[in-house]
């Protein structure tokens, strides 16, 4: 297979508009979600990535029913679904294929599932996957052949305290619920705006969640729902990977489709650096402007559950700070290993130290250099392509087949906005 790269030649401001697309991570819970009914779905505004054709690839493979309407919208007929073996390669391309541990469970109150793929950000067990799952009444084995294996008889409600604030264990449980016999409460969960948005879906589809985006979600789980129509709400990550880039490269981006409140933590620390960021509404979408002239001054990071700073905006925000006018300093607490983005600035001529795989000083030089880069994940490409933005001369960004999962159509957006980037192939 042809292997692909970015060449990008840094160091233009990016100027114009940009629209985002639907939310990655709230993608890849619904359209598991949807199984939960032997009815129709159709999900609007799904972004076209690769982490969502392959959760298509594997709902095909169980039997439902996958196309593309008119209007771009995804229709999912889960209706005649055949198996609740879900171990082709498929799963393990990606993470959150987890989730049809719970819309299975749900459903059919039985699951075998191939275990995640690895990743290079961190362990990331499912300790509280299972531990969730196992309150509900769910029998659950992890055999050497990293195969899961689930059976409930009965689902019922349960109190479920979470050891530690969870994305994919909160939504899990919470589609598994949605379809127990009585009354689920989840204490110490996340509410990430994905999160919400998966209750949302899952109560036009006739579930009742209630308490989403706050501390306790109460859940009384339904014999049955129904099919419904549902829109994805923009990506809260791709807007802020936007907003650090337009500072980075001292440019001035309106960003469209976006919900403001989402992002307060990274308009705030953009401000804090020196940057101008606007909200409005022009009477049909909210955008974001971000406006930068000068160099940015340094900036402490520290990166929490929402809605403090969001774990995947870290490594943009440390591309951003290498030219800062002093010294910043990052601390990573949500995943073990999330610095290998580092390693590549240093090749640019950015000036990190590292300690501990959680804590990182950075000290601004004038001006990085590009080079040849490689992504070591999803987010670390993000950053490398900021990088390579802000960079004096060519880079070519290597490995962007992390940067399809979860960006679309990333190089026209930023072409669009008058950065000089090419897909080459060879
Ligand atoms: C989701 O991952 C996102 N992925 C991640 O985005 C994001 O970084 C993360 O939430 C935090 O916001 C999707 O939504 C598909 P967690 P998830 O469970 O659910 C530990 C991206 O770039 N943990 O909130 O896997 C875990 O190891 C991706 O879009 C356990 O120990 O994250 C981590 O240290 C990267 N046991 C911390 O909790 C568990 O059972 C937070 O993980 C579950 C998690």
């Amino acid at each position: 297979m042809q292997k692909e790269w970015y060449r990008i030649n840094g160091g233009a401001p990016l100027e114009g508009t940009v629209t985002i697309s639907g939310a990655k991570n709230a993608s890849v819970a619904i359209i598991p979600a949807a199984i939960l009914s032997g009815d129709t779905c159709i999900l609007e505004n799904l972004p076209h990535i690769h982490d969502v054709q392959v959760l298509e690839t594997i709902l095909k493979q169980i039997g439902a029913t996958v196309e593309y309407t008119v209007g771009d919208c995804m229709k999912i007929d889960a209706s005649h679904i055949t198996t609740t073996e879900v171990v082709s390669p498929e799963v393990q391309e990606m993470r959150a294929s987890y989730y049809l541990l719970g819309a299975m469970l749900g459903r059919f109150g039985e699951c075998d599932i191939a275990l995640p793929g690895g990743c290079v950000i961190g362990a990331r067990p499912i300790d509280q996957h299972v531990k969730g799952m196992r309150a509900l009444g769910a029998e659950i084995e992890i055999g050497s052949d990293n195969i899961l294996r689930a059976r409930a008889k009965h689902l019922h409600g349960a109190e479920i305290f979470f050891d530690m604030v969870s994305v994919g264990a909160t939504i899990n449980v919470m589609l598994a619920a949605a379809r127990a016999e009585g009354l689920t409460v989840l204490t110490n969960v996340a509410k990430e705006p994905h999160v919400v948005d998966v209750a949302n879906f899952l109560n036009m589809m006739g579930a009742s969640v209630k308490g989403a985006g706050t501390d306790v979600i109460r859940i009384q789980g339904r014999k049955e729902l129904h099919g419904c129509g549902y829109a994805i709400i923009p990506d809260q990550i791709e807007t802020g990977t936007f907003m650090i880039a337009a500072a980075a490269t001292m440019g001035d981006v309106v960003i469209k489709n976006v919900i403001p409140t989402h992002m307060e933590a990274v308009s705030a620390k953009l401000m804090e650096s020196g940057a101008r960021v606007e909200e409005g509404d022009d009477g049909r979408d909210f955008f974001i402007r971000v406006c930068m002239r000068e160099r940015p001054r340094p900036v402490s990071i520290k990166t929490l559950v929402y809605p403090g700073f969001p774990t995947d905006l870290q490594q943009p925000m440390t591309s951003y700070l290498t030219v800062a006018n002093g010294v910043s300093t990052i601390n990573e607490t949500i995943f073990e290993n999330r610095f290998n983005h580092v390693k590549e600035l240093r090749r640019m001529g950015a000036s990190i130290s590292v300690k501990e795989n959680r804590f990182c000083k950075i000290k601004g030089v004038k001006q990085l250099r590009g080079a040849d880069l490689r992504a070591s994940d999803l987010r670390a490409g993000a950053s490398l392509i900021i990088a390579a933005l802000m960079g004096q001369g060519v880079s070519n960004v290597h490995h962007i087949d992390y940067i399809d999962r979860g960006y679309e159509f990333l190089d026209a957006k930023l072409t669009a906005l008058g950065a000089d980037i090419r897909r080459m192939k060879g």
